[in-house]
C-alpha cells in the first residue's frame, strides 16, 4: 500500500520514526510530508532514511515544486501522526499553508489522523468542534491514549503508539469480506540455495502468482503473512505483512511461525527441492578440471506443514507439471494433505513463470476437479480465492 505520513509539530513526532519503519518492514511505500514545526521534533534525515525516500516539508522549494495534486492522487491512505491541535484545526477549515494541508485536501483516499496535544487543549470545545468537523468529511480518528503527557499532566491527548496506528489502518482498510478475521499464510516466490557468497541455485519465479493469491485473500478481508522468496515484487494492500526469505530453510522456519495461528495456507512458492551440501565461505575458483555439485535435499514445506494440519484449517498447494500431469497432481494431493491443489499446466503458451497470465485445473480430494480457460494471475488468484470461501464458509456463496 502507498500511504502518505504527515507529520506536525508535537513531541510526539518522535514516534513517527517507528511506525515509518514498521510499515516499511510490512512492505508498504512511505511518503513522509513534515510541517516547520515538526522538523524541531525528528529530523527529516531520520524519517527519508527510514523510509527511503526524501520528505518533503514545502509545497515549492528552491529545487523543486512538490506536486500535492499528485501526491494526493498517488496515496492509498493518508494518515496524519502526529496531528497536532493546529494541524487539526487548519485541516478542519480547509486551510492550506504547508505541504501537509495542501495534501490533504487533494487527497481522495482514506484520511486518518492521530491526535496528540495535551490534556486541556484536547478536551478545549474548539478541538472538539475541529475533531466533529472532520469526522462529518469522513476522516477516521485514532483514539488518543490515556497517561501521563510532556507537560507531566495525566489524562487523554497521548498519541496512539505506532503499532496501535499500523493496526487501526490495516484493519479499517480491512473488515469487509467473506474472510474477514482469517488469518491467513502464503508462501511465493522462488528460493535461492547458496553455493559461496556470491553464487546460489535458483529458479525463474517471480512470486507473482502467489503475490495475486495474497492480495485476492486480502481483498476478501484475511490479514496475510506473505512469506515471500528473493522478488522485486511486492503486495499493496495493508494487510498483507511480508516476511522477506532467501533459502527453503528460510521459508520453512517462517512458515513454522505462521502455520499453526493460520485459518488458511496456501503454498505458492517455487521452492527448490535440492541445495548444496556445503556452502563455501570464500569464492569458489574454477580450476581445469570439471565441477560436480554435490546436493541434498531441502525441506519439503508443504509435506512437513500438512503433517500438523488441523481438520478446520484450509490448505492448499501448487502442482508444476509437464506430464502425466494430473496423476503427478493428485500424488502430491494425498502425499502432503492438500483440500485442494491448483495444476499449473506448462503446456499452455502464456502460463508459468513470469507471464502475467496463467492456466490452472484445480483438482479436489474428492476427485472432483475444475477447469479454468487462460486468464490473467489476478484473476486465477480470485477462482483460487473462491474455491478456499466456498470451503471456508459452505452455506454462504
Ligand atoms: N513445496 C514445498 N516445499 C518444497 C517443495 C515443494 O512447500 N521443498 C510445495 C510447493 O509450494 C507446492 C507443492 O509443494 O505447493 C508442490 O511443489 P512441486 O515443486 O510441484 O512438487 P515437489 O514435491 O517438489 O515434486 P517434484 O518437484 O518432484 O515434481
Amino acid at each position: 500500500m502507498k500511504i502518505i505520513l504527515g507529520i506536525s509539530g508535537s513531541i510526539a513526532a518522535y514516534k513517527a520514526a517507528y511506525l515509518v519503519r514498521l510499515w516499511i518492514k510490512q512492505g508498504h511505500e512511505v511518503q513522509v510530508l513534515m510541517t516547520e514545526s515538526a522538523k524541531a521534533f525528528i529530523s527529516p534525515l531520520t524519517l527519508s532514511t527510514l523510509s527511503k525516500r526524501p520528505v518533503f516539508s514545502e509545497v515549492v522549494s528552491e529545487e523543486s515544486w512538490n506536486n500535492h495534486v499528485e501526491l494526493g492522487l498517488w496515496a492509498d491512505a493518508m494518515v496524519i501522526a502526529p496531528a497536532s491541535a493546529n494541524t487539526l484545526a487548519k485541516i478542519a477549515n480547509g486551510l492550506c499553508d504547508n505541504i501537509l494541508s495542501a495534501v490533504f485536501l487533494s487527497a481522495r483516499c482514506p484520511v486518518f489522523v492521530a491526535p496528540a496535544m495535551d490534556l486541556d487543549m484536547w478536551k478545549h470545545p474548539a478541538t472538539r468542534n475541529n475533531i466533529a468537523r472532520l469526522q462529518e468529511f469522513g476522516v477516521q480518528i485514532i483514539p488518543v491514549g490515556h497517561g501521563e503527557l510532556a507537560s507531566g499532566l495525566v489524562g487523554d491527548g497521548r498519541m496512539a503508539e505506532p503499532e496501535e496506528i499500523a493496526a487501526f489502518l490495516a484493519q479499517k482498510i480491512q473488515s469487509k469480506g467473506a474472510l474477514s478475521g482469517k488469518k491467513a499464510l502464503v508462501t511465493a516466490g522462488p528460493t535461492y540455495e547458496a553455493l559461496d557468497p556470491v553464487r546460489f541455485i535458483g529458479n525463474h519465479s517471480t512470486g507473482k502468482m502467489g503475490i495475486a493469491i495474497a492480495e485476492a485473500l486480502a481483498a476478501q478481508g484475511a490479514s496475510v503473512t506473505l512469506v515471500l522468496g528473493p522478488t522485486e515484487l511486492r503486495p499493496s494492500h495493508p494487510a498483507i505483512t511480508v516476511v522477506p526469505v532467501v533459502s527453503a530453510a528460510d521459508m520453512h522456519h517462517a512458515c513454522e511461525q505462521v502455520f499453526h495461528h493460520a485459518d488458511i495456507a496456501v503454498m505458492a512458492a517455487a521452492v527448490a527441492d535440492y541445495k548444496p551440501r556445503q556452502v563455501s565461505e570464500t569464492k569458489i575458483k574454477k580450476n581445469n578440471s570439471e565441477m560436480t555439485l554435490d546436493l541434498e535435499k531441502t525441506v519439503d514445506i508443504a509435506a512437513t506443514l500438512g503433517k500438523s494440519k488441523r481438520p478446520e484449517q484450509i490448505f492448499v498447494g501448487f502442482a508444476l507439471e509437464t506430464d502425466n500431469e494430473e496423476n503427478h497432481a493428485l500424488t502430491k494431493l494425498a502425499k502432503k494433505n492438500f483440500d485442494f491443489i491448483v495444476l499449473n499446466s506448462m503446456r499452455s503458451p502464456g502460463a508459468g513463470f513470469g507471464h502475467d497470465t496463467n492456466q490452472v485445473t484445480i483438482l479436489r480430494k474428492n476427485g472432483a476437479h475444475t477447469d479454468y480457460p487462460l486468464k490473467s494471475k489476478t484473476s486465477v488468484a480470485e477462482d483460487i480465492v473462491h474455491e478456499i470461501c466456498s470451503i471456508a464458509n459452505p452455506n454462504g456463496l
